[in-house]
């Protein structure tokens, strides 16, 4: 979901750097053949991620929610030489697209992928991490940044994607079995209290909570 209109929306691309050829390739090549394209970052978060990566220069990444690799690619446009980047996603399916593009990003080697639950994987995933990208089941975002806390150095970042939720977070009483707006709330209003943690929650495309730990 965008909060833009469309007129702001298509400026603010505008006035953005381009995707690269590879990432509009993908974003493509996923539109066609995968299920669920919009959770893809695609053109204007994805240059958010690669700025914010730029900017931490981080050695070791760890995403919770792979999908086709966009995100991976993107985080790897910072990454220190020989850096890693670990990612999960528990549809094994989407294993052939996203090695056909870290091969063709020239990643192959700096990507460790895991197939399964994220809660299952994360506690055998050792760190220390400079990022940490949440954008897997929404549900489950605050089990997810206290099992990854541990694992980030003092004044790196948990970044986590969709805490808008299309504006359905505003909801005082959300329908019991809506379980992704439930946790989302849960999740931001947990972060806002936590003393281990600065934040800002950012108002980009659906919303991008970025954390440092202190
Ligand atoms: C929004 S997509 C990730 C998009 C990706 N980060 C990007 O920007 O290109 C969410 C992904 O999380 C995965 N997922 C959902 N629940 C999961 C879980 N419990 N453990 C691991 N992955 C999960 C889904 O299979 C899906 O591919």
């Amino acid at each position: 979901m965008d909060f833009l209109d469309k007129h702001l929306s298509d400026y603010v691309n505008k006035h953005t750097q381009n995707e690269p050829d590879l990432l509009y390739a993908l974003n493509r090549e996923t539109h066609l053949k995968v299920l669920n394209p919009r959770m893809l970052a695609g053109h204007l978060q994805g240059r958010v991620l690669s700025m914010l990566s730029h900017m931490i220069q981080p050695s070791k990444v760890l995403e919770v929610g792979a999908y086709t690799g966009y995100s991976a690619i993107c985080f790897s446009e910072g990454l220190k030489e020989g850096g890693e980047i670990h990612t999960i996603d528990i549809n094994e399916e989407l294993e052939p697209i996203q090695t056909k593009y870290f091969e063709k990003a020239g990643i192959a080697n700096n990507v460790k992928r895991y197939v399964g639950n994220a809660l299952a994987i994360i506690p055998q995933i050792e760190g220390p991490f400079d990022i940490v990208f949440l954008d897997a089941d929404k549900e489950n975002y605050l089990k997810y940044f206290e099992l990854t806390l541990p694992k980030i150095k003092k004044d790196g970042y948990l970044l986590a994607d969709n805490v808008l939720w299309s504006g359905k977070i505003l909801e005082e009483n959300p329908k019991a079995d809506d379980v992704d707006t439930i946790g989302l709330k849960a999740f931001n209003d947990a972060i806002q209290k936590d003393i281990r943690v600065e934040n800002v929650l950012f108002p980009i495309r659906d919303g991008l909570m970025v954390c440092r730990k202190l």
